[in-house]
Formats: C-alpha cells, sequence, structure tokens
C-alpha cells in the first residue's frame, strides 16, 4: 500500500508513514485549529512531487488562500504558475476555475473537469469545506458525503475534506462525513493559563496502526503546522463541561436554533 506524506513529518509518524492513496480523510474541529493550514500542507507536499492537486475553498477566496500559503512558504504561486495546482474558488464564484452556488452536483462536476485538466496519473484533492456544502440541511451530510466518496473513487484522487464543530455542543455539522471516511484527525482547542492551545489526534485511520495520543499543535510564520508533544490531557480535560452542554441545550429547544 503506498502512504501518502501528509507534508508534516511528525503526524506522518502518527499514521504509520501516511494517508494511504485513494482514502478520504475528514479533518474536523473548531474555528482557527489549523484544518485550512493542515490541508495546505497536504498540497504543498503532492506539488513538491509533481503531483496534480485540487483546492476547492469555500470560507476563504482564492487569493486569501495563496496569501495564507506564501506565509508558509508551500509553493502555492509556483504550483499555480507550473499549472499543478488548481484552486477552485466556491465562495466567490469568480475566476476560471469556480461554482457559483453551493451546490454537491456542481462541485463534483467541478472537480471531475479540473482533475482532468491536470491529466493522468493520482491527484491530491482538498474540499475546505465540506460541511458547508449541507449548512443549511444538515441531515443530508452523510448522503452528500457518500455521493461524493462514491463518484470520486473512480478518479483516483487521495482525499482531505475538513468539516466544522458547532462550538457549543461540539457536534459536527451534520453528523455523517465521520462514518463514510476512511480516516478522521480531529482538531481541538482550548485556552488555558490565559493562553489558547490546539491539539491534534488520529480518531480514525483504516488499516493504520495509528497513534492513540493527543497532540498539541503549534503553527509557526514562515514555517506552518508543526506538532509538539504527546498530551497528557484526557478528553474530559478539554471538553465542554456536560453542565453548559445543558445549557446549550436546553436553549436550542426552546428557541429552535443551534447556538454557535
Ligand atoms: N502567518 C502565521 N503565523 C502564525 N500563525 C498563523 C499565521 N497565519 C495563521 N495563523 C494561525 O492559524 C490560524 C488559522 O488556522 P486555520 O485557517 O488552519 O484554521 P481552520 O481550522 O481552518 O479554521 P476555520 O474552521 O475557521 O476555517 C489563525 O487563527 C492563526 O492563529
Ligand atoms: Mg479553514
Amino acid at each position: 500500500m503506498r502512504r501518502l506524506s501528509t507534508g508534516v513529518p511528525e503526524l506522518d509518524k502518527l499514521i504509520a508513514g501516511g494517508i494511504p492513496e485513494g482514502f478520504f480523510v475528514a479533518l474536523t474541529g473548531e474555528p482557527g485549529t489549523g484544518k485550512t493550514i493542515l490541508c495546505m500542507h497536504f498540497v504543498s507536499q503532492g506539488l513538491r512531487g509533481e503531483e496534480g492537486c485540487i483546492y476547492v475553498t469555500t470560507e476563504e477566496d482564492r487569493s486569501s488562500i495563496i496569501n495564507q500559503a506564501e506565509q508558509f512558504n508551500l509553493g502555492f504561486g509556483d504550483g499555480l504558475k507550473k499549472g499543478r495546482l488548481i484552486i477552485i474558488d466556491a465562495l466567490t464564484g469568480s475566476g476560471d476555475w469556480s461554482i457559483d452556488t453551493l451546490d454537491i452536483e456542481k462541485l463534483v462536476s467541478k472537480i471531475i473537469e479540473a482533475k482532468k485538466a491536470l491529466g493522468y496519473g493520482h491527484a491530491r484533492l482538498v474540499i475546505d469545506s465540506l460541511s458547508a456544502f449541507w449548512l443549511d440541511k444538515p441531515s443530508m451530510a452523510r448522503r452528500y458525503s457518500y455521493s461524493i466518496k462514491r463518484i470520486l473513487s473512480k478518479w483516483n484522487l487521495t482525499i482531505l475534506a475538513t468539516s466544522q464543530y458547532a462550538i457549543t455542543t461540539a457536534d459536527a455539522f451534520g453528523f455523517g462525513v465521520e462514518h463514510i471516511a476512511d480516516g478522521i484527525i480531529r482538531f481541538r482547542r482550548v485556552v488555558r493559563g490565559g493562553i489558547l492551545r490546539r491539539y491534534i489526534i488520529v480518531e480514525k485511520m483504516r488499516q493504520t496502526p495509528h497513534s492513540l495520543y493527543m497532540y498539541e499543535v503549534t503553527i509557526v510564520d514562515g514555517k506552518g503546522l508543526t506538532l509538539l508533544r504527546p498530551t497528557a490531557a484526557r478528553v474530559e480535560d478539554i471538553a465542554i463541561p456536560e453542565n453548559v452542554k445543558d445549557m446549550v441545550r436546553r436553549s436550542h429547544e426552546r428557541t429552535g436554533y443551534e447556538v454557535a
């Protein structure tokens, strides 16, 4: 089995060398925890190996993605120039590579068009975020994830898809992608001692003897995301306390709105 480096060597070590080729891996977690930056490392690693890469962005426009990647010297400008990287802008819908609505069928056909443009061989695909496609219909999460995985499985792609979490309840927006995904890399954050700390844990990676430890993550200007040490914290240590969750649930029942 070929495993693809994520572009973050310490993370590769946690998953027996990398992500198995052809896998569909979900990156889930709260805002600002490093999901997008990990996606960028994954693409950068592909570009280094002369692989084709497709980056679908729903939350930031194309230039924001390019600027952020350049802050970490991830070679996006060069990849675009050489035609090895295609960024599909699903936020503004502008430029040659874009979609104008968050529609799953449009997304899939645009990805296939991009894959054909990149040519024969394996390519890396990032969908950042996938949950944006079902924000107003969370019950569709599972069906959409399944259909994306099924259709794209014929196209020689290894896929990273991000999914956001409702901050208060720590429930995934539209629970569903987790079961369909071959792997789940979960990002977390906590403020401790007045400092924002970020963590990463591999919750699932099929066909892989992966680490069960949670690692602290750091994001460094000019370099990007790296892993620090495994943490002794238990899941309960960084989870939202039950009484707070209860308050949120009650308020949700009263108002009918998700409190995020
Ligand atoms: N040049 C930089 N140097 C250091 N840290 C940075 C730099 N650029 C961004 N960051 C950090 O990375 C964070 C953004 O990470 P990222 O975009 O990967 O989050 P995310 O998990 O994708 O969040 P969201 O769900 O909102 O998209 C910023 O909030 C900041 O803390
Ligand atoms: Mg992001």
